[in-house]
């Protein structure tokens, strides 16, 4: 059984002193019933809790945490230099540093509003795993390409121009892929649950023609866009869905909590 991947993406919010309320939240949680399931959970391997704060509240998250253990911290971003003149970007090693041990990469607003491309996600991409930090590689299609029914072709395109040089046993081991649909991101339409998990079992197939079936069988897919605790359960049951990135619905330990208290 894939382990379930509980991660809130918090974006350009939560300051330092936000975030260390958002972890002694989560600790005092953790002392209560259903805090002490999630707990258990995550000491069985069954499921993981990771948030990605801004880089400047990366450390303060980090030390709040009362177990490190049961909350893992990941960047939202990161430079495939390891050091240099390089103005206002953030190295691998750094962050490492920092408390991270994922990195998000390829979300869709570092895609379209910051214009990056296949060809930089997949340096980065190989950065992250030689630095053996575990990308969360974010992929997905935006409404007009849903509708021309262009969707596998751009899903394809996404991972192939970043996966090409790995082998099968890194893609499985160190990899999570996110699927997120552009137009389910901060808009509250979520895909239906079926569409979704469509979109991760077509995911799966793309591993397996490229790394074999063990492979497609092990690496870990989660769904992206408007999960909020009331339809967290739903996308969550799906087979081919073994967890979520959540956004907006994140920021706030309450509701945070609840969507892990759907994945027990
Ligand atoms: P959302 O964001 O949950 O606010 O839709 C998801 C994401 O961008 O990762």
């Amino acid at each position: 059984m894939r382990k379930k991947i509980i991660a809130g993406n918090w974006k350009m919010n939560n300051d330092a002193v936000t975030s260390s309320e958002f972890i002694n939240n989560m600790n005092a949680w953790f002392a209560l019933p259903e805090g002490k399931r999630a707990v258990r959970a995550i000491e069985a391997g069954e499921v993981e809790l990771v948030v990605a704060p801004p880089f400047t509240s990366i450390g303060a998250a980090a030390s709040a945490r009362k177990n490190a253990e049961w909350i893992s911290i990941a960047a939202q971003n990161a430079f495939y230099e390891p050091k240099g003149a390089y103005t206002g970007e953030i190295s691998l090693s750094m962050l490492w540093e920092a408390g991270c041990k994922y990195v998000i990469l390829g979300h869709s607003e570092r895609r379209h509003i910051f214009g990056e491309s296949l060809e930089l996600l997949q340096k980065k991409l190989l950065a992250a795993l030689e630095t053996q930090i575990l990308p969360i590689f974010c992929v997905g299609e935006l409404l007009e390409e849903r509708e021309s029914g262009a969707m596998e072709k751009v899903l394809q395109k996404q991972l192939e121009g970043a996966w090409d040089a790995l082998t099968s046993d890194v893609l499985a081991d160190m990899v999570v892929i996110a699927y997120e649909p552009v137009w389910a991101i901060g808009t509250g339409r979520t895909a239906e649950n079926e569409d979704a998990d469509d979109a991760c079992a077509y995911i799966r197939s793309l591993v397996d023609d490229k790394f074999g079936p063990a492979a497609a069988e092990k690496v870990k897919i989660l769904y992206g866009g408007s999960v909020k605790p009331e339809n967290s359960a739903g996308i969550l049951a799906q087979p081919n869905i073994d967890g979520l990135l959540i956004g907006g619905a994140s920021l706030n330990s309450e509701s945070f909590c609840a969507i892990v208290a759907s994945a027990l």
